[in-house]
């Protein structure tokens, strides 16, 4: 295993995390002080990487981000959650884009685990209005190419990831229900989206399973629907401190 995708996993989970940890601090405090709001409020509990995922060494490839790409701390500990994942189990990515996140959640997965991941073809109608500006993370010019386009090195890690196509919304899940020891929403920002996706990852994830949504606190659709979702079924949804992630885990 290559020295530099182990570097890359230190550097984003021990540096580059407390870093942003420390900066977000500053920068709230320096916000309140100076009573300006930005962003969204976010109201959900927090916690830290480590007290949700294990701390097993991780190792990251492609560490540069691009836009829609999730940041170097977010990889870090989304690679800690496919560590940690049980060996029967699959990961379903909802939301493909560049698949950055589908080859280092395979790479860090259990050698047997599967990863499924969907995307929706740049042609294709979508049940519900996509939010404002996420067309151009649907027309790209190749989904998933970081891992059709993979190293050697990284090939059999890639060689277990399946490409689906379809609108989430839409799409017949009932194939992989109950399968996913993690589940990684990611796919439109949209209120009625982030609803549905996470139904849909509800009926995915097995026992002890982990679901994860980006973007809490970054998209006004993402935002609202998890604290909705937090205030009527109270099912314990945790903000992963320093990051966008929100989790739950299915105990
Ligand atoms: C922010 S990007 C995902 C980033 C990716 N998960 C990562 O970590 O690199 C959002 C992706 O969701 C896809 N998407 C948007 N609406 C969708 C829908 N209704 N069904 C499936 N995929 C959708 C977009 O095409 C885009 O690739």
């Amino acid at each position: 295993m290559s020295l530099a995708a182990r570097l890359n996993g230190l550097y984003g989970r021990s540096i580059y995390l407390p870093v942003t940890i420390l900066s977000q601090s500053y920068r709230r405090a320096s916000r309140r002080l100076r009573g300006v709001q930005r962003g969204q409020e976010t109201r959900l509990p927090q916690a830290a990487w480590h007290e949700v995922f294990p701390a097993k060494p991780i190792v990251l490839v492609q560490p540069q981000r691009k836009q829609g790409d999730v940041n170097l701390g977010e990889l870090a500990v989304l690679a800690s959650a496919a560590s940690g994942i049980d060996g029967g189990g699959d990961i379903v990515e909802i939301g493909t884009f560049d698949g950055r996140t589908s080859l280092n959640l395979a790479i860090n997965a259990p050698a047997q685990a599967r990863v499924f991941t969907l995307d929706l073809p740049p042609d294709a109608r979508s049940k519900f209005a996509l939010a404002p500006g996420e067309r151009a993370f649907v027309e790209k010019p190749r989904s998933g190419r970081h891992f059709l386009e993979a190293a050697p090195e990284w090939a059999s890690a890639a060689g277990r990831i399946t490409q689906l196509f379809g609108d989430s919304a839409t799409f017949d899940w009932s194939p992989y229900a109950a399968r996913a020891s993690l589940v990684f929403v990611d796919g439109s920002h949209a209120h009625d989206y982030v609803l549905a996706d996470t139904e849909t990852a509800f009926r995915l994830v097995t026992q002890k399973g982990v679901v994860i949504w980006h973007d809490y606190g970054v998209w006004e659709g993402v935002t609202r629907a998890l604290g909705q979702i937090e205030a009527s079924r109270h099912l314990g949804l945790r903000h992963v401190r320093g990051t966008s992630l929100v989790v739950w885990r299915n105990e």
